[in-house]
């Protein structure tokens, strides 16, 4: 049985299911797995013709015991868990005519239209299959740059097994994304809304940390998180890396690159993950945009958090890349002695220089870019006026950031280019990019739900930064005693 313990401590092993109930390992640190599966060439061949849902059945099988989730179980988990999806092929992939060697991957055809979508629904499943089981519930706390919290909301929405608040920062979502947490009408799922945070997401992640940190909240509302530091989250990310090579390589084995617009990293981690495990990758493209604290950790070692800034493609903007540690374990040899360590001296000195041994090890086969708000909405308009094809701004991201690092890459190989969210979510911005007013811009720019969204009358808390701690706690508290 594959057993989980926490990147900074090696002493303390758990089963699977505790370890997605727990959200983090007691140290603070993220679950592993002891061991990551590997997957041969051989068994990519047999998995070729697989839809998503029987190649994600293959794969998270090779991570959760029979014993623990039969074969029935994870089957009806997965099917469920993307049978409200827009598109029957869940993940689609679309080739470029102006960049043939470049495949849009369009992550986004969940029901709340982003990549969270797709890893969500099945952690939301799990835990509920979990909780039923046990007779037991949970509260997420659920931080959010934007998509996060709808992707949580929606799935979370009606579980009696869960109650889930989401946190997030006015004027660091859409009003969009906004609405697709504010309108859910069930008891179970509550929106926060704070006022005058600088950080965005990450302050609330903070604020959650100091949560949770809480004994006696913690005693009464048995919190957990189903954020990607989730193992499950990370997990469930690697099966689109996986999906994507079947659907575009030619021939199994030769490598492709994959372009990631990346905030916390998870994404990435899975497709990092994937790779440990055997998927053929040539180069993973780190894309930032001005919220540069990833790209500054590839170029030069150092690892620092910034003052987040307002981009166009506003779910990353995140300076706190925190499963960049999932992957620094791995890339460095598994050793939780070493992890420790470097926490220590970031929690120390507010930043942290790896050495260039370690960082040659964690900078094999990534390259990185930031991409500056001009040349995200260039590519929005570009690609729009060459093939009629809109993208949404964090895949304009990603593709700036795959054209220019071209050159770096194995000459003709193809590539991937995640497009993780539709354009629906982002209208002012696509307006912005095509220069024209949203109701003259391409019908992508709709989308019937959040139309829909835009009909329904809006539930929310608010509260000021300020003092936010004991306001959230108060209110968490009377909402708990409200609902027992
Ligand atoms: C649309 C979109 N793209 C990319 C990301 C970045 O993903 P990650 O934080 O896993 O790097 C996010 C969320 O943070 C997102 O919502």
């Amino acid at each position: 049985m594959t057993r989980y313990l926490s990147i900074s401590d090696g002493d303390n092993r758990v089963d699977f299911e505790t370890a997605v109930l727990a959200g983090s390992a007691p140290d603070g640190g993220l679950y592993v797995p002891e061991r990551l599966p590997s997957v041969s060439l051989e068994q990519l061949t047999k998995w070729r013709q697989l839809t998503y849902s029987e190649l994600a059945f293959e794969i998270i099988s090779l991570f959760i015991d029979r014993a623990c989730v039969s074969g029935a179980d994870l089957e009806r988990l997965i099917d469920t868990s993307v049978s409200d999806f827009f598109s029957p092929e869940t993940v689609v992939h679309r080739p470029l005519n102006s960049h043939p060697e470049v495949t849009i991957q369009e992550l986004f055809h969940g029901p709340t239209l982003s990549f969270k979508d797709i890893a969500m629904g099945f952690v939301v499943n799990l835990f509920d299959y979990f909780l039923q089981r046990r007779g037991e519930r949970r509260t997420l706390l659920v931080a959010t740059s934007g998509d996060t919290g709808p992707a949580a909301g929606y799935a979370v929405s009606g579980k009696q097994s869960l109650e889930a608040w989401l946190f997030y920062a006015a004027g660091f979502v859409t009003e969009e994304q906004e609405r697709q947490m504010t309108t859910l009408m069930t008891d179970n799922v509550h929106t926060l809304r704070v006022l005058g945070s600088e950080n965005g997401s990450d302050d609330l992640d903070q604020l959650i940390l100091q949560l949770v940190d809480d004994h006696e909240l913690r005693q009464k509302l048995q919190f957990s998180s189903v954020n990607s530091v989730n193992w499950a989250r990370v997990m469930m990310q690697t099966v689109h890396y996986f999906y994507a090579y079947l659907q575009v390589a030619k021939i199994i084995g030769e490598p492709i690159n994959f372009a990631v617009p990346s905030g916390g990293f998870g994404n990435l981690c899975g497709g990092a993950l994937a790779r440990e495990m055997g998927l053929p990758v040539g180069h993973f493209i780190v894309a930032n945009n001005r919220n540069s604290c990833l790209t500054e950790l590839f170029e030069s070692g150092l690892y620092r958090e910034k003052r987040v800034l307002n981009c166009p493609s506003s779910a990353i903007d995140i300076s706190s890349p925190s499963n960049f540690w999932r992957y620094l374990y791995f890339a460095t040899g598994c050793e939780t002695h070493k992890i420790k360590a470097w926490r220590a001296q970031l929690a120390v000195a507010g930043e942290l220089q790896f050495d260039a041994n370690t960082m040659a090890q964690y900078r094999r086969g990534f390259l990185s870019r930031s991409i500056d708000d001009r040349q995200t909405l260039e590519t929005m308009a570009r690609l729009y006026h060459d093939e009629g094809y809109l993208i949404d701004p964090h895949g304009a991201v990603a593709l700036a950031a795959l054209l220019d690092v071209q050159p770096h890459l194995i000459a003709d190989s193809p590539s991937l280019c995640l497009a993780t969210a539709h354009p629906s979510k982002f209208p002012k911005v696509v307006a912005d990019a095509l220069q024209l007013p949203v109701s003259e811009c391409p019908p992508a720019t709709a989308h019937v739900s959040l139309q829909q969204a835009k009909l329904l009358s809006q539930r929310v808390y608010e509260c000021e930064y300020q003092n936010i701690l004991t306001v959230v706690k108060n209110t968490l508290l009377k909402v708990h005693a409200d609902g027992v």
